[in-house]
């Protein structure tokens, strides 16, 4: 489906009735990393995943994009759905960058939050040097350049491995991703905030699922993120690395159901 946002056009699925939980996908990546979560969550509860700006089906727009940019576009998509009840909002990696941004622009938009194979800390300046030359590497050599530098590092080894059909379906995904969109997510998360002192203000129940392979954010960082956030879940999943909603599905919607009891009441 489609919805015309602002200025572009998103494309965003819409599956299952009740409780609305938006899932945000991370970088380079789009919404097909939670079609598990769409096909399963779907039979408890009302489950949205956009594509990004620049990702997916969704327009390539150009930048600049910041993380609040993106959660603006994310209470557009609410705002065009009629959706006014707060929702359950989840975000994998740089999407959790975006639910942060989200929490602080519109808490009052947000029921609980589900935190994936994300951090709270803002990129140390080496980072945002390695997120310049990525940048370089993107506008000289194009996406698939990027794709190939980072395909090893997003899932664990069993993964890469074994399952060949989830590596060819992850690099057809971020192949799809837009030179605009790339470039985008590269320069919103280099200057993104520190999310740090947003966690301890954090007031909605909070689930924290971590693959204990990640190799791109180690699960320490999740680790302190359960610390900081008032009654935090954390989830370790085992023999996953960086995508654990397509690395282990079946683990990682057990854990999302029973944190969604407690809103069924
Ligand atoms: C992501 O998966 O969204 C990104 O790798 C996060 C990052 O580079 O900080």
């Amino acid at each position: 489906m489609y919805t015309q946002i602002d200025n572009f056009s998103m494309a965003y699925s819409d599956q299952g009735k009740g409780l609305p939980i938006v899932l945000i996908h991370g970088y380079p990546l789009n919404r097909r990393i939670f079609d598990s979560q769409l096909e399963d969550l779907s039979q408890h509860a009302r489950v949205i995943t956009p594509d990004l700006r620049g990702h997916g089906q969704s327009q390539a727009m150009a930048g600049p994009y910041s993380m609040d940019l993106l959660a603006q576009d994310m209470a557009a998509l609410l705002e065009s759905l009629h959706i006014h009840e707060p929702v359950i909002l989840g975000g994998l990696s740089m999407g959790g960058y975006i639910a942060f941004a989200f929490y602080r622009l519109f808490p009052e938009k947000v029921r609980g939050l589900i935190l994936t194979a994300t951090r709270a800390t803002a990129d140390s300046p080496a980072a945002r040097e390695a997120r310049q030359q990525a940048a370089e590497n993107a506008q000289k050599e194009g996406v698939a350049s990027i794709v190939e530098a980072m395909l090893p590092k997003l899932l664990a080894p069993q993964t890469l491995a074994q399952r060949l059909d989830l590596v060819e379906t992850v690099q057809a995904i971020m192949l799809s991703t837009s030179l605009e969109g790339v470039l985008g997510d590269l320069a919103a998360m280099s200057a993104r905030p520190d999310s740090t002192p947003t966690l301890a203000t954090i007031r909605v129940p909070t689930l924290i699922v971590h693959g204990a392979q990640d190799s791109l954010i180690p699960v320490a960082d999740a680790q302190a993120m359960q610390q900081a956030v008032p009654n935090a879940r954390l989830e370790v999943i085992q023999e996953a690395g960086h995508l654990p909603t397509l690395e282990k599905p079946a683990v990682y919607n057990q854990a999302v159901l029973q944190f969604l009891k407690q809103f069924s009441a």
